[in-house]
């Protein structure tokens, strides 16, 4: 069987900043509250006067993706688009990055697991590659949050976590033993889907778009039990880890890089902590992004491969934690 490795991969972020400051301009909230229970400081917002889109970021991201793999979009076999805050209801992203991009007429498929969407799109097209299907498949992460938030003090606790923003990589079939992706590794535990959601438009109500429910608290914005989601991310996620590390015969100290989702600084700490693991290993960028959730691992692993903490070789470890609830973990041999 083949594998699939990582060929080229890109992000990007939309230019206008938004600092902690900003925010106490329309959110009732302080930088000091952000920073010490979120580490956040800042995030990008996306500009719909510049006529801005979420495939749009996907765009860009995946022009730096496909130029650093050496190919076009002629090449690529399959998209694979993960995220929670597509263009449209309906269609999806994939097929209006398809289309922005010129590809061939070639699947777009859309992946909705919100902050596991990149590990879980990224297993997708693992398997397409593995079963000799695809060759080069387009794996992306891409979220507008900023235009969907509750900035009244019913939302603050959420609204002050996400940013805009979108990461994908070129994954591509190699012969090369040992190399690529080791193993994914992907749950879910539905019990707990109203914990963090965003309820409407909802297709089994009455009417689906109540104006009602467009007030400060209504189901058109996200909802989070903060603490509850809190303490299943800093469990689940090192059982996700260590189940893709015993997956393959391998202990903490074997990973060269950690490259959790950046949910919470204090989420990414404990999780450091549990797995004992130097701040070297471990990749956190949620101070210049937010939650950018489908995009954050791409996000991340880019700019860890730009700084050259991540090197040929290197044991690279993805996880995620986060809306359904899903999690995710994958072991990347770079
Ligand atoms: O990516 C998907 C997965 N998501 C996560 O993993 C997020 C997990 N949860 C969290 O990261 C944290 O729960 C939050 C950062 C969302 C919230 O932090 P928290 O420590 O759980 O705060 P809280 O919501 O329990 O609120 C604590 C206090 C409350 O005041 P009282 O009742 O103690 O007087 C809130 O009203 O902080 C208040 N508060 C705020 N104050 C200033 C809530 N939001 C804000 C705010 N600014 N933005």
């Amino acid at each position: 069987m083949k594998s699939s490795k990582i060929a080229g991969l890109g992000f990007y972020v939309p230019e206008k900043v938004v600092t902690n400051q900003d925010l106490t301009a329309f959110v009732n909230t302080t930088n000091e509250w952000i920073v010490e229970r979120t580490g956040v400081r800042q995030r990008h917002y996306f500009d719909p006067e510049k006529g801005e889109t979420n495939f749009g970021f996907a765009v860009k991201a995946s022009e730096i993706a496909l130029q650093r793999a050496g190919l076009t979009p002629q090449d690529i076999d399959l998209i694979v688009y993960a995220t929670l805050s597509p263009d449209y209801y309906f269609p999806g992203s994939g097929v209006l990055l398809q289309r922005a991009m010129d590809f061939r007429n070639i699947a777009a498929i859309d992946l909705r697991a919100q902050c596991s969407g990149f590990i879980y799109a990224l297993s997708v097209a693992d398997q397409f590659i593995k079963t000799g299907m695809y060759k080069h498949v387009l794996v992306v992460g891409s979220e507008i949050h900023s235009s969907g938030l509750d900035y009244s003090d019913h939302g603050r606790h959420v609204a002050v976590i996400f940013g805009d923003g979108a990461g994908a990589v070129v994954l591509s079939a190699t012969d090369e033993p040992g190399k690529g992706i080791l193993s994914t590794h992907l749950h879910s535990e539905g019990k707990y889907a109203e914990e963090l959601a965003v309820i409407y438009p909802k297709s089994s109500a009455k009417n689906r778009n109540p104006i009602e429910e467009l007030q400060p608290g209504g189901g058109f914005y996200p909802v989070m039990n903060g603490q509850y989601v809190f303490k299943h991310a800093v469990t689940r996620m090192p059982e996700a880890i260590m189940e893709a590390l015993e997956a393959n015969n391998y202990k903490p100290e074997d990973i060269d890089i950690l490259v959790p989702h950046q949910a919470n600084i204090r989420i990414t700490q404990a999780v450091q902590q549990r797995l004992g693991l130097p701040d070297e290993k471990v990749v956190s960028n949620i101070q210049n992004y937010g939650n950018t959730t489908a995009a954050s691992i791409p996000i991340a692993l880019c700019e860890a491969w730009e700084a050259g903490r991540i090197k040929e070789g290197d044991l690279v470890c993805l996880c995620s934690f986060g809306s359904g609830f899903t999690w995710a973990s994958a072991l990347i041999r770079w």
